[in-house]
Order: C-alpha cells, then structure tokens, then sequence
C-alpha cells in the first residue's frame, strides 16, 4: 500500500510532533484538534519546532516551508475520510479513545490503517470497537518527537503481518529506529523506564539524596542525558503517574506502585514543566 496520507488526532505535545515529522518526511497531514484554540496552539507549536530545527540546521527554511504546506489542521474527524493511516494521540483515556476508533472505523476508507500512540493502554481493546482488527496496532513514538529517533510498535494478537511491514515502512520513511513489543502495558521502554522513575522519586521522598544530586548522580554517574527527576517534569508528572496506574492496575507490581508523593504533586497541580512547577521551578 502507498500511505500519502496521514491522520494524527490530537495536536498536544505528541500528536503535535507526530504531524511534523510526518508533514517533514512528505506526507499530507490532517491534524485534528477538539477546538480552536488548541488547534493554533499545536500548530504554533510546531511551527516554534521547524524554526528551531531551522535555526539550528537540522531542516533548511525551504524544507520548513514545505512541512506546513504539507499540513492543515480540522475540528473535525470526518477531514479523515481520505487518510491511509491515522495515528490518534489524544489523552489517556479508553473510554475517549474507544470513541474515536469506532468513529474512524466508519470514516476511513476499508485499507486505512488505524494506530494509536498510547503510552500505556490497551491496543486490543481499541480495535474491539472497529471491524478492522486486522489493521490496528500502537506506534509509540517518543518525546520529543523530531529528536528521539525510536518507534515502538505494539502488535497485538489481531494486528497481520501486512500492517505490520506496511507500518515498519512508514516508520522507516520518518528516518526512525524500530522495535516491536506485545500489547501489554509499558510495552518496552515504559516497561522498564516506570520503575527507575518511581524509584528516584521514593529517593527523594526518603531523604536519600537532594533532587539535584539525584539528578546529577545518574546523567554524570550513567550519561544519561536528564537525571531522573528533570525527566519526571519533561515528561509530566500526571503522565507518568497515569502509566504507573495503568500497569499497577495490569500487574498488580509493587514496583509500579506510585509514592505517595508523585500523587500528591500531581494533586497540587506540580506537573512538571507544562505547569511551570515540579520537582523544579519553570516559572519565569
Ligand atoms: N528538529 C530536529 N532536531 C532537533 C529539534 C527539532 N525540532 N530540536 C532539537 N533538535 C536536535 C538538536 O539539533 C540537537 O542535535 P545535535 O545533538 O545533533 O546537535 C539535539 O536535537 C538536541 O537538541 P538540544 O541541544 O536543543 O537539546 P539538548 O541537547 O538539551 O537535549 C533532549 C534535549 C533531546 C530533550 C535531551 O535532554 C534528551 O534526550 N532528554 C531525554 C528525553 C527522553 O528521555 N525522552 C523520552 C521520554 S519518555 C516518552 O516520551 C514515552 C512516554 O510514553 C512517557
């Protein structure tokens, strides 16, 4: 199959950078927000990201220019119906993510492909709402997205051999490195990234260390490029702790377990660098 169309629901962080690297690589991107303003948020978004790839030589101003003519955004799903593949990054939610497959079902032509960038759900229970099982799997990409050069991909028992080569394809098209997991929660990298970041957050809370030496010990100490706690806030504490819960509630793991105090921030509304306010301060 010839994928020259491309769907990505959501334009938040991730569904954001899902559209520009697609838009980058040559496909036509229909990005689809549930308002105005988020729409012009993401896409201002992306716009800041290709100046600053611009800027730093990564993509010339000619290529820039081509990415967005290459994207338009849309309210509404039914903009969908011409797409080969959609990617749905909206939030982490089933019972919204149910809706918006078996509306896709009913839109897209019967060879689409329908993806999902979950972090954490299950992939299975979004193809059970479509008549296209076949055609469904997860394509995880990474935060972000223009930058970190892995897709994971999520097979699960209905996806077919066909999808699966036609979506190693596509990721192969965005320059990308690719491994495949089972449609169990964390897949791979979350599988084993959840634990570590649990960890360093029941460090902190204990008293073992001060969040800058936490931080410090692990990206000099390992060369990883964010200490643990800097990641926390990257990636936003509500997030994480959405993915902790989501395979405490799969595994019933005690390593999954989120502290107390990962709860409470997110409580407080300490999200991490999206609410200027985390293990560290962003405010201006
Ligand atoms: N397009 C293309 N390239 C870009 C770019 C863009 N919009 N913006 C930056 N880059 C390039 C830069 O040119 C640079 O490339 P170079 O090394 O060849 O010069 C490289 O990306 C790094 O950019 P910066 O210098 O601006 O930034 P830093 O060196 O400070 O790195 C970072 C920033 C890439 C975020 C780095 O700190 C990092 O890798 N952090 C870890 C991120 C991570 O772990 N992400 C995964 C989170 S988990 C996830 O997403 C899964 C979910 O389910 C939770």
């Amino acid at each position: 199959m010839d994928i020259k169309q491309i769907g990505v629901v959501g334009c938040g962080l991730m569904g954001s950078g899902i559209a520009e690297v697609c838009a980058r690589a040559g496909y036509d991107v229909v990005v689809r927000e549930v308002n105005d303003e988020f729409l012009r948020k993401g896409l201002d978004r992306i716009q800041q990201s290709l100046s600053k790839a611009v800027a730093r030589g990564k993509v010339t101003q000619e290529q820039a220019g081509s990415t967005l003519a290459h994207m338009r955004g849309t309210l509404d799903l039914a903009d969908f119906s011409g797409c080969d593949l959609v990617v749905e990054a909206a939030i982490e939610n089933m019972a919204l993510k149910k809706e918006i497959f078996a509306a896709l079902d009913g839109i897209l032509p019967p060879h689409a492909i329908l993806a999902s960038n979950t972090s954490s759900l299950c992939v299975t229970e979004m193809a059970s709402v479509t008549k296209r099982g076949d055609k469904v799997l997860g394509i995880h990409f990474f935060n972000p997205v223009p930058v970190m050069p892995l897709i994971e991909f999520v097979r699960t028992i209905l996806t077919s051999d066909e999808t699966m080569e036609i979506a190693r394809q596509f990721g192969a098209s965005l320059g990308k490195t690719m491994v495949t997991a089972k449609d169990t929660p964390g897949f791979i990298v979350n599988h084993l990234l959840i634990p570590y970041v649990l960890d360093a957050v029941r460090v902190y809370e204990h008293g073992l260390a001060t969040r800058e030496d936490i931080d410090t010990a692990i990206q000099l100490g390992l060369n990883h490029p964010m200490g643990p706690l800097t990641l926390l806030d990257f990636v936003g504490l509500d997030t994480t702790l959405f993915i902790a819960d989501a395979m405490f509630e799969e595994y019933k793991d005690p390593r999954y377990a989120a502290p107390p105090l990962l709860r409470r921030m997110v409580l407080a509304g300490h999200l991490g660098r999206k609410s200027g306010k985390g293990f560290y301060n962003y405010s201006k």
